[in-house]
């Protein structure tokens, strides 16, 4: 399974890239808005930090706005996936960047029908958004499983991008489900490292180590 990063603070970008953990970088308007910087310079910015897919969303809601949008992103850097909501108009412009080799991310999925017609449309990657469904006490993760089951049954390129991971666990089980890719925030990134026999395994080391004879 690959990791993205789900961030848009330069600092976590390069911090994640440095331990060799991120395949890629998701971005959104909220975690932009973050990280305080016009949307092209951020995108260009992580470009120059991370070797893969950087998502960057269209702020448009008809086609045409997006088709334009997305394609002023998409010169960025070729390594710009654009970002889409998955609603009519956004179809249709996934359907159009598709054919222009453009890739895309169908962002906001929260069903198996929505997932579905994004694969139609040409989608390269689809984001259902599985914490924001556990937030409505739902399981987020059984649509992954939906997902997994559908795409295989019909052999859909579009790869299943699990957002809105909030810990762990989502992550464990969105790669025992066989999803595409997770995006992670930083802070689930680094508590994937951690593990409290790591740690105290190593404090009795090092312990140990100030009895061993100098040489
Ligand atoms: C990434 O593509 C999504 O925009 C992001 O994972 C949403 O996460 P949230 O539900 O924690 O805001």
């Amino acid at each position: 399974m690959k990791i993205f990063i789900d961030s848009g603070d330069i600092g976590e970008i390069k911090e994640a890239a440095q331990m060799g953990a991120i395949d890629g970088v998701t971005t959104n308007p909220s975690l932009l808005a973050k990280a305080g910087k016009p949307i092209r310079q951020a995108i260009a910015e992580i470009c120059e930090v991370v070797d893969g897919p950087v998502s960057a969303e269209v702020l448009s809601t008809d086609t045409e706005g997006m088709l334009k949008e997305g394609r002023e992103l998409a010169k960025l850097h070729p390594n710009v996936v654009v970002k889409i909501p998955l609603i009519v108009d956004g179809l249709k412009a996934t359907r159009v960047l598709s054919s222009e080799n453009i890739k895309t991310n169908v962002t906001l999925c929260f069903s198996p029908a929505q997932a579905l017609l994004a694969a139609k449309a040409g989608a390269t990657y689809i984001s259902p958004f599985v914490g924001r469904i556990d937030d409505l006490a739902e399981d987020g993760m059984k649509l992954i499983e939906q997902l997994v089951t559908i795409y295989g049954n019909y052999d859909f390129e579009t790869e299943i991008l699990v957002a809105s991971v909030r810990h762990p666990v989502h992550f464990v089980q969105a790669a025992l489900l066989g999803a595409d890719v997770a995006t992670v925030p930083f802070k689930v990134i680094t508590q994937l490292a951690q593990h409290p026999l790591t740690e105290s395994g190593l404090k009795k080391f090092l312990e140990d180590a100030k009895k061993i004879p100098k040489d």
